[in-house]
């Protein structure tokens, strides 16, 4: 019988997809809760025919260069900016991510960051607790009201417009968006409008980041366009932390040239504790749990076992990322 394929897997995924990699193929599993070194992973995956990996682990023309069996990446996540997919398309390796099962989780993430700045929660909780609270404040912890408001989506994607529904279906909101593509459904579905992003800046009382990182988006939220948002507005990101200049926003939020943002991602990963963007009561920091629920976590790890033993045997990955490579994939 056939020696069954061999499988690293960087850390520990939700039960089901281990098990359905462990049945089909030969799979070891990073036991510890911090990523492998990029020593250890070099070594681990020398003599692997698959790789799943997290957006933790940077998988370049190098790393892959090690590993002359590699047939298919499998991605635990819907962003690959972690990978080099060049540099897999050229040695003939498919690479797989995890899209749409995250989508409503994330857009939920987004609007939660929303709610809680908008709102100043983590502001109010904290002052709460720490006996702050003297008497019910008629001018104290005032934020923002959601309803017929205005929100701006960069990048009207799965993502972008399942957080651009629950904004106009739920707060009866105005929906601009900026993105290269223009997203007829959204526009048909939520009256959406495409807008220039000096325009929606301008306009929008919110404003959510859905983009993914590459090097045109890399620090496009810069102290530029931060001025250029209305001083009531309420900046979120769900997407990636190097989208933003950290220091720009900070230096937003202290001056008051914004009102306050929400982070589920940030750059690095995790952030500092003593980071100056922890000091800010108008910056709420979530430690990138978009898609951090039950059911979204055992999703993505069946789209991801399903990538994984669909790459080593050869056959159609669930949700391939570089379709280009086939015709020239590794047997
Ligand atoms: C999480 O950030 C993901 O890309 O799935």
């Amino acid at each position: 019988m056939a020696a069954k394929p061999r499988v690293f897997v960087t850390r520990r995924i939700p039960e089901l997809g281990l098990q359905k990699i462990g049945a089909a193929c030969a799979m070891e599993v990073w036991p510890d809760q911090l990523p492998p070194s990029a020593d250890i992973l070099r070594e681990k995956i020398k003599t692997c025919d698959g790789l799943v990996s997290l957006l933790t682990d940077r998988i370049d023309g190098p790393l892959l260069d090690v590993a002359p069996k590699l047939k298919v990446v499998s991605n635990f996540a819907v962003g690959f900016n972690n990978i080099d997919i060049p540099a897999a398309t050229d040695r003939g390796i498919a690479v797989g991510n995890t899209p749409g099962v995250l989508t409503d989780a994330t857009a939920d993430m987004a609007m939660v960051l929303l709610m809680t700045a908008a709102r100043r929660i983590v502001e109010g909780v904290e002052d709460a607790k720490a006996g702050r609270w003297k008497t019910w404040e008629p001018c104290g912890w005032l934020g923002q009201d959601l309803a017929n408001r205005t929100v701006g989506i960069i990048g009207m994607g799965r993502i972008g417009s399942a957080f651009a529904r629950r904004c106009r279906f739920g707060w009866n909101m105005k929906v601009l968006y900026a993105d290269v593509y223009q997203n007829a459904t959204a526009e048909k579905e939520l009256g959406a409008t495409k807008v220039e992003i000096d325009t929606l800046l301008k306009e929008s009382d919110f404003v959510s980041v859905h983009t993914d990182l590459n090097a045109q988006t890399k620090g496009m939220f810069n102290a530029e366009l931060f001025k250029k948002m209305k001083k009531t507005a309420v900046f979120i990101n769900t997407a990636r932390g190097p989208l933003v200049d950290q220091g720009a926003l900070a230096d937003a939020l202290r001056k008051g040239t914004i009102f306050a943002a929400g982070l589920d991602v940030t750059d690095p990963e995790p952030l500092p504790t003593d980071h100056e963007l922890y000091k800010l009561s108008n910056c709420v920091i979530a430690p990138h749990v978009a898609s951090a629920t039950v059911q979204t976590r055992d999703e993505m790890a069946r789209i991801c076992a399903e990538n994984v033993i669909a790459g080593v045997t050869g056959g159609k990955l669930t949700a391939p990322v570089n379709p280009e490579v086939e015709g020239k994939r590794r047997k």
